[in-house]
């Protein structure tokens, strides 16, 4: 009679281990602790040793990778739709409004944005991100998102905060005009302004 052997399970050992591992910290709160303050310490260390050794490209030519795209915007949505109002323009908007909004983004926001009759200016367009035609642009967001965005501005991305953050009035007078520009031409859009 052949005596049985117990062979160990290779694919056992790692989750046998990790096992006693978490038994060892949770045994005393302490070595938790300590396991996370040095883990901390680690990646604080990685991070400060990533950013002094110049590996990361800052160039604005060269964009980001697809994948750092879509996680800034990601972010970016994110951060706006957690912060914004739930206010809305009040339904039947004053015309003199949307002739102020109009005087403002002229002013303040076309040369970067373009408008229609005035495309964006090749150096803002070397921007990163580059910033968008807002016509395809200003139905994703609801009037409080929009609101909190030409309000506050947006971080990282060169789009700058609205100048006199205590006149909300003046800012809504810009949401209205951006809920009009998508159905503007250059005519009807030029006679909006002075
Ligand atoms: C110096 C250039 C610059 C000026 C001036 C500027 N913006 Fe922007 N704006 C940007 C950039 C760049 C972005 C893109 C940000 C991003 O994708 O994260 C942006 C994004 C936006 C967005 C979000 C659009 C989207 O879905 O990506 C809105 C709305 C907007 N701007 C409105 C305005 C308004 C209104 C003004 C004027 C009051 C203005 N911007 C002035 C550069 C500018």
């Amino acid at each position: 009679m052949v005596a049985s052997t117990t062979v160990p399970d290779p694919t056992m050992q790692p989750l046998a281990h990790a096992r006693r591992t978490a038994a060892w910290l949770l045994a005393a709160p302490s070595r938790v602790l300590v396991a996370a303050v040095s883990a901390l310490v680690l990646v604080l260390a990685g991070a400060v040793l990533f950013a002094w050794s110049g590996v990361y490209n800052v160039a604005a030519s060269t964009g980001h990778f697809r994948v750092v795209d879509h996680f800034l915007r990601f972010g970016m949505e994110n951060s706006v739709r957690a912060r914004a109002p739930s206010t809305s323009l009040p339904p039947g908007i004053d015309e003199s409004l949307v002739r102020l909004g109009a005087g403002h983004f002229h002013a303040g926001c076309a040369y970067c944005h373009g408008s229609p009759g005035t495309p964006i200016s090749p150096v803002a367009a070397s921007m990163l991100p580059p910033p968008p035609v807002l016509t395809e642009r200003v139905g994703r967001w609801s009037d409080g998102e929009l609101f909190w965005i030409v309000k506050h501005g947006l971080k990282y991305a060169g789009m700058p905060g609205f100048p006199s953050l205590h006149r909300d009035d003046e800012i809504w007078a810009v949401i209205a005009f951006l809920r009009r520009l998508p159905s503007l031409d250059v005519f009807r859009r030029a006679s909006l302004t002075p």
